[in-house]
């Protein structure tokens, strides 16, 4: 499959063909990988994979897919660029591209990954922005779709704030035909621009009341109520008691609903430990996916140059 966007940033650059495309393939590639089957799509190519900001998942999920598909990953931390010393991103952009095939970021401003993107001829993933965090949505939808074997027509509980992986979740959603209702507490909305869009292609519903959007739902999804970009803020107590997904709230949803987060979570916080433990989680295979998606993704966006 060849994709027609160079670079992933926020996943709308995807058509539904496309997303639907990386979604099975990832499925197949775990399905290989478990039978010892691991082709070197990648052969020789290398991934930079700059860092702002902490990571476990996307780093070792990036590095371990690369060494999977036969290529290098480099980890590059801001700190240890000359980015720190005030080279311009426009011009780190042009000087990895010298050196590498792909690059991976993971930023504070999500304007720096669209410079960065600007700047390159080679594509860009966007490893978490302040708006968007695509990658995690690949994995997620794949893990949807391998527990509840589709995609259209079901519904989807986000409660909590709605951050980077929530503006992306609604991208992923909108594309592939998931209901989407979302609760958050006033002033903590996803980005208007990406409701707006969305809403022409599925059904968008906000609100403050996290037992309505979880109401039947076949997924319940939250995330930290403090991204990493939030971490000087105490914002906790606007978001607790209500918009914490504990036992309770879970048994608003349908029976067989499952639980998602993109981790790391705070437990006791925005999920209580009885549920991210609980039968209903699938939060470990969603990290898993991680992997998988990546693999999927880097190797589509590779055969389009
Ligand atoms: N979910 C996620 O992106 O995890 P990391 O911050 O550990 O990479
Ligand atoms: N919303 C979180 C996701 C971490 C993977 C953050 O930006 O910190």
């Amino acid at each position: 499959m060849k994709l027609k966007t160079k670079d992933l940033l926020t996943l709308n650059e995807l058509e539904k063909t496309e997303l639907m495309g990386i979604i099975d393939t990832a499925i197949k590639m775990k399905r290989d990988l478990k039978k010892g089957i691991s082709k070197p799509l990648l052969k020789n190519k290398t991934l930079a994979m700059i860092f702002q900001k902490p990571s476990t998942r996307t780093r070792v999920s990036f590095e371990t897919g690369m060494f999977q598909l036969g290529g290098h990953a480099l980890n590059l931390s801001a700190d240890e660029l000359q980015l720190k010393r005030g080279e311009t991103i426009e011009d780190t952009a042009k000087t990895l591209s010298r050196y590498v095939d792909l690059i991976m970021a993971r930023v504070y401003s999500h304007e720096e990954l669209e410079l960065l993107a600007k700047n390159s001829p080679v594509p860009v993933i966007n490893g978490l922005s302040d708006f968007f965090h695509p990658c995690q949505i690949l994995a997620d939808l794949m893990t949807v779709k391998e527990k509840k074997k589709k995609l259209a027509g079901l519904k989807l509980a986000w409660v909590g704030d709605g951050n980077n992986v929530c503006n992306s979740m609604i991208y992923g959603c909108a594309k592939t035909g998931i209901y989407i209702n979302i609760a958050t507490p006033k002033g903590y909305e996803p980005n208007q621009e990406v409701i707006k869009e969305s809403s022409k292609f599925v059904e968008v519903s906000l609100s403050n009341h996290p037992e309505t959007a979880v109401k039947d739902a076949d997924i319940v999804v939250t995330d930290t109520f403090v991204s990493i970009h939030h971490q000087t803020t105490d914002r906790t107590n606007d978001f607790l008691p209500r918009f914490q997904v504990n036992s309770n709230l879970m048994k608003k949803a349908d029976p067989s609903a499952i639980f998602m987060h993109c981790l790391p979570a705070k437990r006791g916080q925005e999920v209580t430990s009885d549920v991210i433990d609980g039968h209903q989680s699938v939060v470990w295979d969603e990290a898993e996916n991680r992997l998988h998606a990546q693999k999927a993704l880097m190797v589509a966006l590779l055969r389009r140059v």
